[in-house]
């Protein structure tokens, strides 16, 4: 049963999981509240926790850790992998054609059962009626987090950034930081390549000098997670919120014409200005490391802030790993495995081992079936949406475990000839937080392939053969295993 209706049905699941930790401490949104989150999730506990009472903040409580296990998040979305959500959008047509009148009935049915996961708009009813205006219209009224120390500010670190394309009419909705301004309003951290700032340069070509806006935190949990999730433009962000959820999402429209989910605990409706570049960092981020100072980001200007009767705030931590984020990145292995398969029917299975942080590392193993089949994986991928960000890509053949960092070891250690088989793409685009590139956003590539070599890749000659016991061995050992008394 999937609990995706809003962010109080989620937190009735933990509470039931004896996974929500409930307190009455009072703590400070300002340093202590993230250091708590970094503190459970380092520990291991596996823990969501909500603070009823927050310093400055009465009224608004505040949860963070919500991703605190990938098992609990399936759980709530009601699937046994994410691969089963990321599946809905091409089981239709990944199949073969069908022949009979009886197979076809059946097929269109499954591809318009599509249209359940459409977005469906509801009206203002369905919203809230606490609405913040004038010179109360400030982000500093939300309980926005300071992550770390030497942050340069207090941030909204997971907020739902709602745009609608110019060009497609498609909403984008990405998680993209918000560093509040002394005057009220944002900066916003979309980053190069990320679909908000695709909007942004669309939007300077046209001319225009105003985004339509809408920034949304806390909801419920499909939706959160989608909001991180690196969905291929021009794929409506909302629609495939309701291919997660497994079930469309009901949204309301906002005066400037952003729908945003009805759900929403907290909609802060605006504007992104193009032209007006604001100082944004830093910001202790993923990798650990605080972001370079001195970036500019566009200004999002707050018209109007909405929230709900008793409203909770969501916000999450960054720094080393493991904290939630490995979780969401762990999520985002599994829900796009199935279309990465579908482009490329030769990946057996993928991993973006946790501390290799989202963009750090690939492993992906492959059916090779012919000379070279192992770089042409990874050249694919290292140009193939928001998995090109990726460094370092390793490929291996089908029946290595990717999630077994020693067998992915054994095989690097075992089939690369670093001459041979290692490829330093030079000058490439790079994601803008890893702290190693020469020059932000721009850098090289790494791929390793370990797969088996062919006769042709082998100098002419065969593959080692392989050690491995004989079957009537394994039978007499088997036998005797019982009687040796090991174990
Ligand atoms: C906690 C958290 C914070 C994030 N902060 C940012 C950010 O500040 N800027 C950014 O571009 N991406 C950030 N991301 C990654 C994006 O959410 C992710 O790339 C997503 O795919 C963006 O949406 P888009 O693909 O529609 O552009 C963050 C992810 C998480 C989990």
């Amino acid at each position: 049963m999937s609990r995706t209706s809003d962010l109080g049905d989620y937190l009735d699941f933990l509470r039931k999981e004896g996974r929500l930790v409930e307190t009455g401490v009072e703590v400070s949104p300002i340093l202590e509240i993230p250091e708590i989150l970094r503190r459970i999730m380092y520990g291991g506990y596996g823990k969501a926790i909500l603070f009823n009472n927050v310093k400055g903040y009465p009224g608004f409580r505040v949860v963070g850790n919500l991703f605190a296990s990938y098992e609990l998040l399936c759980r709530a979305l009601g699937v046994g992998g994410l691969e089963e959500a990321g599946a809905r959008l091409f089981e239709p047509v990944a199949r073969p054609p069908p022949l009979t009148l009886s197979e076809k009935v059946r097929s269109l049915g499954e591809v318009l059962g599509l249209g359940k996961y459409m977005p469906k708009k509801v009206g203002r009813a369905g919203f809230t009626s606490n609405v913040l205006e004038g010179r109360d219209a400030r982000l500093d009224r939300l309980p926005a987090f300071k992550v770390w120390p030497r942050d340069g500010g207090r941030y909204l670190t997971y907020p739902l950034v709602h745009v609608v394309d110019p060009v497609k009419g498609v909403v984008n909705m990405g998680v993209y930081r918000v560093m509040l301004h002394d005057d009220g309003g944002g900066v916003v951290h979309w980053q190069a390549h990320k679909r908000g700032m695709q909007a942004h340069q669309d939007a300077e070509r046209r001319g225009e000098h105003e985004i339509p806006a809408a920034i949304v935190v806390g909801s419920d949990i499909g939706t959160l997670l989608t909001g991180a999730m690196p969905v291929p433009y021009p794929i409506d962000k909302h629609l495939f919120a309701g291919v997660v959820r497994g079930e469309g999402l009901q949204v309301y429209v906002l005066d400037n014409g952003v729908p945003v989910p009805a759900n929403s605990e907290f909609v802060i409706e605006g504007s992104i200005l193009p032209d007006d570049l604001r100082r944004e960092g830093p910001y202790g981020d993923h990798f650990g490391y605080y972001d370079m100072p001195d970036r500019r980001f566009p200004y999002f200007r707050v018209d109007r802030i909405w929230y709900r009767d008793d409203p909770v705030y969501f916000g999450s931590v960054t720094g080393k790993p493991p904290l939630e984020d490995v979780v969401i990145g762990k999520a985002a292995e599994r829900l796009f495995l199935p279309s990465l398969q579908t482009l490329l029917p030769e990946i057996v299975d993928m991993h973006l081992p946790p501390y290799g942080v989202f963009q750090g590392m690939a492993i992906v193993s492959i059916r090779k079936r012919y000379p070279g089949h192992g770089k042409k994986v990874a050249l694919a991928l290292m140009g193939l949406g928001q998995l090109s960000l990726t460094k370092i890509f390793i490929i291996v053949d089908e029946d290595i475990n990717v999630h077994d960092i020693n067998q992915v070891i054994w095989a690097v250690s075992s089939h690369v000839d670093p001459q041979r088989d290692v490829l330093v793409v030079p000058n490439t685009h790079a994601d803008e937080l890893d702290p190693s590139t020469p020059v932000p956003r721009y850098g090289s590539k790494l791929a390793i392939d370990a797969t088996r070599k062919t006769p042709e890749e082998y100098g002419g000659r065969d593959w080692p053969e392989e050690v491995e016991v004989d079957e009537e061995t394994r039978r007499r050992v088997d036998e005797k295993w019982p009687l040796l008394g090991i174990g």
